[in-house]
């Protein structure tokens, strides 16, 4: 299931270290657990230079097409036109299914996959049609991605691999609008069994994720924390927190946000007979990457005065 979500496009970048360095924070972001960042991405969607400015500075949108297999029933074309500007803010759209044999879906992830350790936060409303999996998703090593063959475009080509880290939302989940899964990848035993320790389905009650919410995952060498905090639909702020200590990844990785189906009727179900649309005000993530090192973030600090690290 999560599995399809892994397969994301490789493309080359270069993250040149003025450009981390250009960051008004050059001795870093200290988030309230009191852990220090190195560096951030910071994307609002919200911002008047449109949605898309944003993405366009630190994400790309995922083009391709995942051709899925067992009990799914659609494939998964992600379509750039479903990542767009909507209502001031990102959207993520899986389209009304047309019977085409793909269903039109939404991808992005960060253009870098040098991410170590951090923490998380997407600022979002959940869809609320039916049949589609909203996911943000912390994926491991460069498994499972694709590298387009520039001569055969749409060929690629596959590497596999099982660290990730995701949240995600069933549009088809009864409780949609209170439920959220978070896994540690692998989520099942070798049996077959969910494994309780690395796959949690979390319910909150009173909580409305249709609302605006943020959803956040925290990761450090020896835990993910995964939580959510907003507001009930009269206002109280509500929130959770999850912490899973198995299987949490140790290798360099990418972040990804999704709404996908496949039809499959043991997890996305649908596909979606409407069109399911995600919403996202921002995504802002800090963290410390294998491409800035500790000695090179502390020369910066020091040669900024020591000025005291960012809030975050
Ligand atoms: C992140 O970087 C900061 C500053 O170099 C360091 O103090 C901290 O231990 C690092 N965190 C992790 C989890 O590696």
């Amino acid at each position: 299931m999560t599995s399809l979500a892994l397969l994301s496009t490789l493309v080359l970048f270069v993250v040149s270290t003025t450009q981390v360095l250009a960051q008004s924070c050059p001795c870093g972001y200290k988030d309230s657990s009191g852990n220090v960042w190195r560096e951030a991405i910071v994307s609002t969607f919200t911002q008047d230079a449109g949605a898309l400015a944003a993405v366009n500075a630190d994400w790309i949108i995922a083009p391709d097409l995942q051709v899925q297999s067992g009990t799914a029933t659609a494939n998964i074309q992600y379509t750039t036109a479903n990542v767009f500007e909507y209502q001031d803010a990102l959207g993520l759209k899986a389209s009304a299914y047309d019977n085409s044999g793909s269903v039109k879906c939404a991808e992005i992830f960060t253009n870098r996959a040098d991410i170590l350790y951090g923490s998380f936060r997407m600022q979002a409303q959940v869809p609320s049609v039916p049949g589609v999996v909203f996911g943000e998703n912390f994926i491991q090593q460069l498994i499972s991605r694709r590298t387009e063959d520039p001569a055969t475009p749409g060929f690629f080509t596959y590497i596999s691999g099982t660290q990730e880290q995701d949240i995600e939302f069933l549009s088809s989940d009864t409780n949609y609008y209170q439920q959220v899964h978070y896994t540690n990848q692998p989520g099942q035993l070798s049996s077959g069994d969910p494994d309780p320790d690395a796959a949690k389905d979390i319910e909150v009650p009173g909580a409305d994720f249709t609302t605006f919410g943020v959803h956040r995952i925290d990761w450090l060498p020896s835990s993910t924390t995964y939580s959510y905090s907003g507001n009930t639909d009269s206002g109280t702020p509500i929130s959770s927190t999850t912490t899973i200590t198995k299987n949490v990844p140790t290798t360099p990785s990418e972040f990804i946000i999704n709404v996908w189906s496949n039809g499959d009727p043991t997890w996305s179900q649908g596909p979606p007979t409407a069109d399911a649309i995600a919403t996202l005000h921002y995504a802002n993530l800090y963290f410390n990457s294998t491409s800035f090192s500790a000695a090179s973030f502390n020369s910066a600090c020091s040669a900024a005065g020591n000025v005291a690290p960012c809030s975050v």
